[in-house]
């Protein structure tokens, strides 16, 4: 199963000159989707995790189905003002101003060995936030995972975990 087949790059979108990588097409085709997900659960077996963790929103599409064929918890990692309880906001800047991510205070507990999972690796302020805060929450992390790595962003160098996709363009 070719997983590049089945997603759609659409110009300019969200705006002109962004190539945007969708995986809307392959969520809707049945084969493709486990196909990636089988692949997901191949790449992250091997880092031995207790519990996945996805970022909101696109990383939950690939953190919970694999979660479930792993047969591992998961935790979530939202945007600002969505969890209830005590939480973990953490605050980064972007290229104009800042945004702020948060977890959930007692979803991990110290020295938990957790893989990150997301949709897409662009230029890497997303997944380097998660990493941050889920160390400032004790937690080890392990690797991160993706489905589509930009490779020509350089994102992976802003990681200092293993970085792993399934599919990539250069
Ligand atoms: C997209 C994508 C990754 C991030 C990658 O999320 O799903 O999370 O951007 O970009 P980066 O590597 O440059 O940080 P987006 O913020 O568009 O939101 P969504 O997942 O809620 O659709
Ligand atoms: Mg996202």
């Amino acid at each position: 199963m070719n997983i590049k087949d089945h997603i759609r790059s659409i110009p300019d979108f969200p705006k002109p000159g962004i190539m945007f990588y969708d995986i809307s097409t392959l969520l809707a085709h049945a084969e493709a989707w486990r196909d990636t997900v089988r692949q997901l659960k191949e790449a992250v077996e091997p880092h031995k995790p207790a519990l996945l963790v996805g970022i909101e929103s696109r990383g939950f599409l690939a953190a919970a189905p694999l979660a479930l064929a792993m047969g591992l918890g998961f935790v979530m990692i939202r945007k600002r003002g969505k969890l209830p309880g005590d939480i973990i906001t953490h605050n980064y800047d972007l290229e104009y101003g800042t945004d702020t991510i948060e977890i959930q205070a007692d979803a991990i507990k110290p020295g938990t060995r957790v893989v990150v999972l997301d949709d897409l690796l662009a230029t890497g302020g997303t997944m380097a936030a998660a990493i941050s805060l889920l160390r400032r929450v004790g937690a080890d992390v392990a690797a991160a995972q993706f489905i589509i790595e930009l490779g020509f962003l350089n994102g992976a160098a802003k990681l200092d975990v293993p970085v792993q996709s399934v599919v990539r363009y250069e």
